[in-house]
């Protein structure tokens, strides 16, 4: 029954699944900072805020980079000035997607990202605080890294390609070679045995007319 029952309210308040987020940000693209806190009571109403904190690859504390609350979102670094949004829950204060967009992406940006929320769950009779904290580190490429497996992979599907497609002609000329001689063979053959039979009909024909 309870297995039933957060299965309903899941359908109602529409699935909460807590992706993790990418951790390779291109230069100079957008990129989402994911952050998702699924309420444990799906059917509890609750307030929460979500506050962003980053900690540059060469520095030692975290600044304080962003704050949602109340369905209004405030950048907080003057390093992110007008290069942030909000791409989490939208016109509602019962937050579970925190993810910010950064808009540009720069070499600066690698660092560690801290997300909180500090939810309110609203029981009728009293109210109880929940905090969850998540840590992303994230690292900033020129253009999206391919692993070298996959790039070797690709160069040998490609030699495997013009191998067989070369093997395949050669022995197309091969076969084409073979069975044109075989063929001339065959004519020549077939012309002999045409006037073996021939002149074995001839033979009978001449028996049968001796015969008659
Ligand atoms: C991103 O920022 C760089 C310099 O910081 C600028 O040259 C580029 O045009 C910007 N790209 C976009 C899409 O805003
Ligand atoms: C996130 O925000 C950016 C910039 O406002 C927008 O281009 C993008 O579509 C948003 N993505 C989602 C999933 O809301
Ligand atoms: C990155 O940081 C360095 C040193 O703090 C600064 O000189 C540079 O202008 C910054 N670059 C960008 C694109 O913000």
């Amino acid at each position: 029954s309870v297995c039933l029952r957060s299965l309903w309210s899941s359908l109602c308040h529409g699935a909460c699944v807590e992706v993790d987020s990418d951790t390779e940000a291109v230069a100079h693209e957008g990129f989402k900072l994911g952050c998702i806190s699924c309420k444990m009571r799906g059917e509890v109403p609750a307030m929460a805020a979500v506050n962003w904190y980053f900690k540059g690859s060469d520095e030692s504390d975290f600044s304080h980079l962003y704050s949602y609350e109340d369905k209004n979102g405030e950048v907080i670094d003057p390093r992110f000035y007008e290069r942030l949004d909000w791409n989490g829950s939208k016109q509602t204060r019962d937050l579970q997607d925190g993810s910010i967009y950064i808009l540009n992406v720069t070499y600066n940006d690698t660092g560690t990202y801290k997300c909180t929320f500090s939810r309110i769950l609203m029981y009728s009779n009293y109210e109880y605080q929940t905090s969850t904290t998540k840590f992303i580190i994230i690292n900033v490429v020129p253009r999206l890294t391919r692993g070298m497996a996959s790039i070797l992979s690709e160069v040998m599907m490609y030699v495997s390609i013009i191998g067989l497609q070369f093997w395949l002609v050669v022995e197309m000329i091969y076969c084409y070679r073979k069975i044109s001689a075989a063929g001339e063979e065959a004519l020549r053959e077939s012309a002999e045995e045409y006037l073996a039979i021939a002149s074995e009909s001839k033979d009978n024909c001449a028996g049968e007319q001796v015969a008659e």
